[in-house]
């Protein structure tokens, strides 16, 4: 009796325990990465002092979406742009709006999308100065919604969104920061938006640190 009821808790726990690693796995399988984008590079004509020509009202720029996932693809709808200005450190005036089409990026790839658009918003005429502690700003904004091919099933949609600060030289018309910059979840404020982030993560690191050393104690 005392066998026959040991060996069914044992074929009970091989039956839990193999269950749990499907589960696992099937979970791992399904994990989604979100797709990153950047801004790699903005080009403000009027603001070109060599090319010397303040009202033409065109802006040029090149982003860069990074699918991280090694074994999923990834859908993107209409990814839609929102170029700004500041014209103090809190406020922001439209520029103009941009459209990338709709496109599929395979697993592990970069895609590159680059396109011009008139200003229209902005006070007319292409208004693209304001100055701000004698800088120029831009705060870029994108927005998509995207689906995720597992296998040959695409998931439901997810939304994506982000953006960033600019700092347009007022001489090249290029932005400053020379890197890629990524379209994250900073504030459209000059001043106290990235350094509030930054404190927000590192008060998240102190906690983490707290509590492994409070877990070290414990065991
Ligand atoms: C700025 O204008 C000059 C003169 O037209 C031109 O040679 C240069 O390529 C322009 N800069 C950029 C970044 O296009
Ligand atoms: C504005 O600048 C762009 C880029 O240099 C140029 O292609 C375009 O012809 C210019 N437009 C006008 C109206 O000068
Ligand atoms: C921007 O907002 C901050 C806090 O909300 C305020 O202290 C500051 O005066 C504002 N600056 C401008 C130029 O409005
Ligand atoms: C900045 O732009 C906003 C929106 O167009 C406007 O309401 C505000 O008065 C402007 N501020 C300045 C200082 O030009
Ligand atoms: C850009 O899009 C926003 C929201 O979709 C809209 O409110 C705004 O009027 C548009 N701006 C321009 C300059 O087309
Ligand atoms: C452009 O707008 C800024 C403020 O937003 C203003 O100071 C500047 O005079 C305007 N420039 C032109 C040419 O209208
Ligand atoms: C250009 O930037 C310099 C300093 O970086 C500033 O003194 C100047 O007022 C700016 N000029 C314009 C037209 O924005
Ligand atoms: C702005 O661009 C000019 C010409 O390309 C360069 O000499 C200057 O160092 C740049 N300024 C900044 C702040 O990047």
């Amino acid at each position: 009796m005392a066998a026959e009821s040991e060996s069914c808790w044992s074929c009970c726990f091989s039956f839990i325990l193999s269950m749990g690693f499907t589960a696992f796995f099937i979970w791992l399988s399904l994990r989604v990465t979100e797709p990153k984008c950047y801004l790699e590079s903005i080009y403000v004509p009027a603001l070109n002092k060599s090319f010397n020509s303040p009202h033409n009202s065109t802006l040029l720029f090149n982003l860069k979406l990074v699918n991280p996932n090694k074994d999923k693809g990834v859908k993107y709808d209409a990814v839609n742009l929102h170029f700004r200005i500041f014209n103090d450190s809190n406020t922001t005036r439209p520029l103009a709006n941009a459209t990338v089409d709709r496109f599929y990026q395979g697993h592990q790839k970069t895609a590159h999308k680059s396109g011009n658009i008139i200003v229209t918003g902005g006070g007319g005429g292409g208004n693209v100065t304001a100055v701000v502690n004698g800088k120029v700003y831009f705060r870029v904004e994108f927005d998509t919604t995207v689906k995720y091919k597992i296998l040959v099933f695409y998931t439901k949609h997810h939304s994506l969104w982000g953006g960033a600060n600019v700092e347009i030289n007022n001489s090249s018309g290029l932005k400053v920061y020379g890197k890629p910059l990524r379209l994250g979840n900073s504030l459209p404020r000059i001043v106290s938006g990235a350094s509030k982030l930054r404190r927000g993560y590192r008060a998240l690191w102190g906690f983490l640190v707290n509590v492994l050393v409070v877990l070290h104690v414990l065991t």
